[in-house]
């Protein structure tokens, strides 16, 4: 009679074994993607049915188009559809064109926990040789969910141009039922190039609240006009901060400032081809700073900026027409300022609004710079403020929560005020923000 022990070894724990790597609502067997050097039926190697019979579809979606940059992050998007399943798995791969079946291409990272990555030996990152594979998570097959689901995770391609890259995804809309009957299975592929973008230049600098050319303030936002500053094109979010601390750069883009010979790092906040809109860091002193673009093609030649105090602005909705609320929280403007579904109206003589504003200054406690700010903080010293050039009684002014250099400030629009687009002003010491407008019903 066979030992329990060694029976136990050579069968039960096998089957185990063969379970725990291909059993597969938490996550398909590695190289079942139909690209070179995978099982050419992809998920249908264990799924019945025919591949791409069904009428969904897995796409890959790429936010810059068909191209990568050396070494630069990048989102991708798998969106699995069917208009008649509900559960949904997908797995992709990336590989090198000069060796489709045995050379990776770059890596993979999860952003939420709808994704993971396998390693071609089965095991979890980092891989050290072979192919590597995101893939769906118990939690990612979303299951009861109809019509399809996304999956999103990172991509960063190789630090050199290693020339074109193939991603191979297969796709499961499945039915729930917890086994590999009666699931449709889709395949597709998209190949990327390289693009060794040109060094980025500077053309001009503005205020992002106003678009005025001139001084800017500590703590204030601050756009850059010019050519090859980012392939990419987008704002932040939530995955760029981490523990609260603002990011110094966006898919590889950031702004170096350099005051008396110390370059330190701007907080960006947006980036595309054209413009990048950066963060002075609220503990800047008055001085000539020399601004450069950096991103892996390059840094730019710099472009000298002043940084002085009661350079604030009142931050617009139009780039003339200041933003403010009712104390409904509504925005004050002319009817039709903005499209629809947007609604403005006047404000009223006499009535107590909110202005938002960029760079109001130091606060009482002070901000840490390269922090979000977490409390109302408010300023050390009250702006002074007129409205068709009456004095407007300001009441109170602080930093908001969650929104770094942005500052909001409560005043009553001066009683006799006269109908129509009125300048308003805020100033501190003895400058004044750039006027912009403001409508009085
Ligand atoms: C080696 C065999 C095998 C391969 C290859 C395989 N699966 Fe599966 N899959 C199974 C089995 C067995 C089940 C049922 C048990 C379970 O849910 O874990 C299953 C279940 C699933 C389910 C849940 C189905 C439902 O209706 O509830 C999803 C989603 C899934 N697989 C996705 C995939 C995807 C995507 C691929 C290809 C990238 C894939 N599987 C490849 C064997 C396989």
């Amino acid at each position: 009679m066979v030992p329990f022990r060694t029976l136990l070894l050579s069968t039960g724990l096998l089957i185990l074994a063969a379970n725990t790597s291909f059993a597969h609502s938490y996550g398909p067997a590695v190289r079942v993607t139909a690209a070179p050097g995978d099982d050419a039926r992809s998920c249908t190697a264990c799924h019945a049915g025919t591949l791409n019979s069904g009428a969904g579809s897995v796409k890959i979606l790429l936010q810059s188009g068909t191209v990568y940059v050396p070494g630069v992050k990048q989102r991708v998007i798998v969106q699995v559809s069917d208009p008649d399943q509900l559960r949904w798995g997908f797995e992709l791969t990336a590989r090198l064109n000069s060796d489709l079946a045995k050379a990776p291409a770059g890596e993979f990272t999860p952003v939420d926990n709808f994704t993971q990555v396998i390693c071609e030996d089965a095991g979890p990152k980092p891989c050290l040789s072979g192919v590597s594979f995101v893939q769906h998570t118990t939690a990612g097959t979303r299951n009861g969910t109809r019509g399809g689901a996304a999956f999103a995770f990172d991509w960063t391609p190789p630090g050199t141009n290693a020339g074109p890259v193939t991603f191979y995804a297969s796709g499961n809309a499945a039915n729930g039922t917890g086994t590999s009957a009666g699931d449709l299975i889709y395949t597709s592929s998209v190949q990327l190039n390289a693009i060794t973008a040109a060094a980025p230049t500077i053309s001009a600098i503005v205020s992002s609240a106003t678009s005025a050319v001139g001084n800017m303030a500590a703590n204030s936002w601050v756009t850059v006009y010019g050519t090859n500053l980012s392939a990419t094109t987008r704002l932040w979010n939530d995955s760029d901060f981490v523990n609260g601390g603002l990011p110094v750069t966006l898919d590889g883009v950031s702004i170096v400032l350099t005051a008396n010979n110390a370059p330190r790092r701007g907080y960006v906040g947006y980036v595309s081809p054209n413009q990048v809109n950066f963060l002075i860091p609220s503990d800047a002193g008055s001085a000539t700073v020399q601004v450069q673009v950096k991103n892996p093609a390059g840094i730019s030649p710099q472009v000298p900026m002043t940084t002085a105090a009661g350079s604030h602005q009142l931050i617009t909705l139009d780039g003339k027409f200041v933003y403010a609320v009712h104390a409904d929280g509504t925005l004050i403007g002319k009817s039709g300022l903005l499209a629809a579904p947007n609604v403005t109206t006047p404000a009223n003589a006499g009535e107590v609004i909110t202005v938002y504003g960029t760079g109001m200054g130091a606060t009482t406690p002070a901000l840490i710079s390269s922090q979000v700010p977490t409390t109302a903080n408010s300023v050390a010293t009250l702006p002074t403020a007129t409205i068709g050039g009456s004095p407007a009684v300001i009441s109170a002014a602080r930093v908001i929560p969650g929104a770094p250099g942005v500052y909001q400030v409560t005043l009553q629009v001066p009683a006799g005020t006269l109908a129509g687009d009125q300048p308003i002003v805020f100033t501190l010491g003895t400058t004044g923000s750039v006027p912009v407008l403001i409508t009085i019903r």
